[in-house]
């Protein structure tokens, strides 16, 4: 355990005494009522609840606004590489690094191919980061609110969580690292541009908690596409020079291949290696999947003017929602969470009922702290009007009280 070698951490000695004494308790396995034991899962995942991912309806008449898709087609690019794919090339194993991939990221980043790890999507490479870089029983360094895949990826580990309540206005409090280095975490991950607010940290705010933090930060930009570029953002320089930071980047958002399941990490050959020798499938990338996410790669003129033509919306649609009362915080991503307003008829659960039985999926979660709030996904400018004239509909509608 990582613990042991930190005679400093104090309160997760417990922690840990407690996850060992219910690690070795004797198994309970769940019995059917004939008296037949019908499970054979490992304790924290029969325990767990498993990931509620968003409604993926496959129809073309659904407006999906739920799952931060882009709203603009794959490139031509990428056509065109489907269609000059050779399909005897399935018949032998993929190239097992990616190197074409590694090669053209390597070149947009301006780093090496060695600093680049290929992933099944985003998803893959937080799970790949729990298994590499945290022992089962130490705390997963996260905030509150964030992507809520991390605290079923830290369960399936077997790992609690060492949560830090984000300000109200999303920025992680001063003693956050300090916490999570109480806390004996190995591992923290921090999504910029936030989810589910889109607000966006400096780097140079990154940089403080990665140098003060004992384990790897991975920070999660699965929306940086989406900066503005005169924030002059930058996190790869980042992982470059410090040791202990991985990104996430994800081809689902930016470059609109979320069927695809292409992401990748950014870090220092170092701290990569470990996953790129051990942890990962050896060859987690088929080779279709690689002839495609290379060609994205090398068409940035495509994959940047749909993030340009998000932002204008973005803010388009930041407005005219605020018109109606629904207000966001500043969004660097391509959605917006906006607050449903106490005097509108509706809640928010309301109104994402009533959105979808007009055909119009956003995302609305239950947690503590969102309950009256919708995460809106940026779509084409007809898509934004539809949703703009559906909320306009509801918004006149009677408040909440009259009886009507
Ligand atoms: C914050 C965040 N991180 C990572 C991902 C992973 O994306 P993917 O697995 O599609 O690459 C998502 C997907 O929605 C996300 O919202």
């Amino acid at each position: 355990m990582a613990v042991r070698n930190r005679p400093d951490a104090g309160g997760e000695l417990t922690l840990s005494m407690r996850w060992r004494a219910r690690h070795h308790a004797p198994p309970r396995p769940c019995t059917h009522r004939t008296g037949l034991t019908v499970s054979y899962e490992r304790r924290n995942i029969r325990e767990m609840q498993g990931y509620t991912w968003g409604e993926q309806p496959q129809d073309a008449d659904t407006l999906k606004l739920n799952t931060n898709e882009n709203p603009y087609p794959p490139g031509p690019a990428v056509a065109a590489a489907l269609q000059a794919f050779d399909i005897t090339r399935l018949r032998r194993y993929p190239p097992p690094l990616a190197d074409d991939f590694r090669d053209a990221a390597a070149a947009v980043h301006g780093v090496t191919r060695e600093h680049i790890v290929v992933t099944h999507g985003g998803d893959e490479l937080l799970r790949l980061a729990l298994t590499t870089f945290l022992d089962p029983g130490v705390p997963l360094g996260v905030l509150e609110p964030s992507y809520s895949l991390y605290p079923v990826l830290a369960q399936i580990q077997d790992c609690p969580l060492a949560k830090v309540q984000l300000d109200p206005d999303y920025q992680p409090p001063a003693d956050t690292v300090a916490r999570w280095n109480a806390a004996g975490s190995t591992l923290a991950m921090v999504v910029n541009p936030h989810a589910p607010s889109g607000t966006l940290l400096r780097a140079e705010v990154l940089e403080a908690m990665a140098g003060a933090f004992r384990g790897v930060l991975l920070i999660d930009e699965a929306y940086v596409d989406f900066v503005d570029p005169a924030h002059g953002y930058d996190a790869v320089t980042l992982a470059q020079r410090l040791p202990n930071v991985l990104l996430l980047r994800t081809l689902s958002k930016g470059y609109s291949l979320a069927g695809l399941r292409f992401a990748y990490g950014i870090g220092n050959p170092e701290l990569l290696a470990p996953i790129v020798n051990k942890t990962r499938d050896s060859y987690n990338m088929d080779t279709l999947a690689q002839a495609l996410a290379t060609a994205a790669m090398r068409d940035q003129a495509y994959a940047s003017g749909t993030w340009l033509r998000v932002r204008a919306e973005r803010d388009r649609l930041d407005a005219a929602l605020s018109n109606l009362g629904l207000v966001a915080p500043p969004s660097e991503s391509n959605f917006l969470l906006v607050t449903v307003p106490g005097y509108w008829a509706l809640g928010a659960r309301a109104v994402y009922e009533q959105l979808k039985s007009a055909g119009i999926l956003v995302r609305y979660f239950a947690h503590t702290g969102l309950a009256d709030k919708l995460r809106i996904t940026v779509g084409t400018p007809e898509e934004n009007d539809r949703l703009l004239a559906a909320l306009g509909a509801l918004a006149g509608q009677p408040s909440r009280g009259t009886g009507a």
